[in-house]
């Protein structure tokens, strides 16, 4: 038995991430705030991510069930609720999105990994050998401007050295982590700017021409799931349809 915690699991990225999973055999733990049992979840557990103090107790619900912990996908994540110039962001949202996009699933993989490490970091299953991971999704706006939402790119960015610094911490463990950069998808979180980012994709935004769709990403996150690109930690991977191209 293999189980991955999925954060942020009810819809959108998270969901997708979740089937995926499923589909590779793990048992999944589904957290968001609000999430319905269902499909591709062995257990859902509704929780707010930026509240630290009921973390202890999420915890215990998974050691309760299945008594460990594979892959942790950090996912959970919001935008503004209104986007503002950066002379004119207001302190509310930008604490939001720290506690949500940051804090949260900072000290969550803290909890987490500890966890892990009261095993055997590396287990063997059925002869095959498989490594302990924790995924971050970050997002291209970890290292893209967007003025209008400045307090996004920064909880994104402080993730991304989060995820640098746990690999760092962890290399030595047999816990592998990494960083996934998603780049413009359609899910709840971008319904909003459908029109503006149809735009410009149409006007050559994306190399590869079209929107992202969750699995995407989800094929991303199997892909690194369990091991299965030894030799490797810390290492980022941009899922943006080209985005990350320099081009003249
Ligand atoms: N869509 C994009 O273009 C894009 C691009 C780059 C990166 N990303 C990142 O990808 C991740 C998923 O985004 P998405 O597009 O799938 O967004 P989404 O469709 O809005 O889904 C967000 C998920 O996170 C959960 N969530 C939000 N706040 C939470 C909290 N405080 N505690 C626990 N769960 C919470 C939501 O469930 P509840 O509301 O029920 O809690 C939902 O399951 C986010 O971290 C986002 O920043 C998205």
């Amino acid at each position: 038995m293999k189980v991955a915690v999925v954060t942020g699991a009810s819809r959108g990225i998270g969901y997708a991430i979740a089937n995926a999973l499923a589909a590779k055999d793990y048992k999944v733990v589904g957290i968001s705030r609000n999430i319905e049992p269902g499909a591709p979840f062995a257990l859902t557990i509704q929780a707010d991510i930026s509240d630290i103090e009921s973390q202890t107790a999420v915890l215990s619900q998974i050691a309760a069930k299945f008594g460990r912990i594979d892959l942790l996908v950090n996912n959970a994540g919001v935008a503004p609720l209104k986007r503002m110039d950066i002379l004119e962001a207001g302190v509310e949202s930008f604490d939001r999105l720290m506690n949500i996009n940051l804090r949260g699933p900072f000290f969550f993989t803290q909890m987490v990994v500890n966890y892990m490490l009261e095993g055997d970091a590396v287990r063997r299953i059925g002869g095959e050998e498989l490594k302990k991971s924790v995924i971050f999704i970050t997002s291209i706006s970890a290292v893209a401007s967007s003025p209008e939402r400045a307090e996004y790119c920064v909880s994104k960015a402080g993730l991304s050295m989060a995820a640098q610094v746990y690999a760092d911490r962890l290399a030595s463990t047999g816990i592998s982590v990494y960083e996934i950069r998603p780049g413009v998808i359609y899910t709840d979180m971008t319904a909003g700017v459908k029109e503006k980012y149809d735009k410009k994709i149409a006007e050559g935004l994306i190399p590869e021409g079209r929107w992202g769709e969750p699995e995407d990403i989800a094929k991303a996150v199997a892909a690194l799931a369990g091991g299965e690109i030894p030799y490797s930690t810390g290492t980022i991977i941009e899922i943006s349809g080209g985005m990350n191209i320099r081009h003249l």
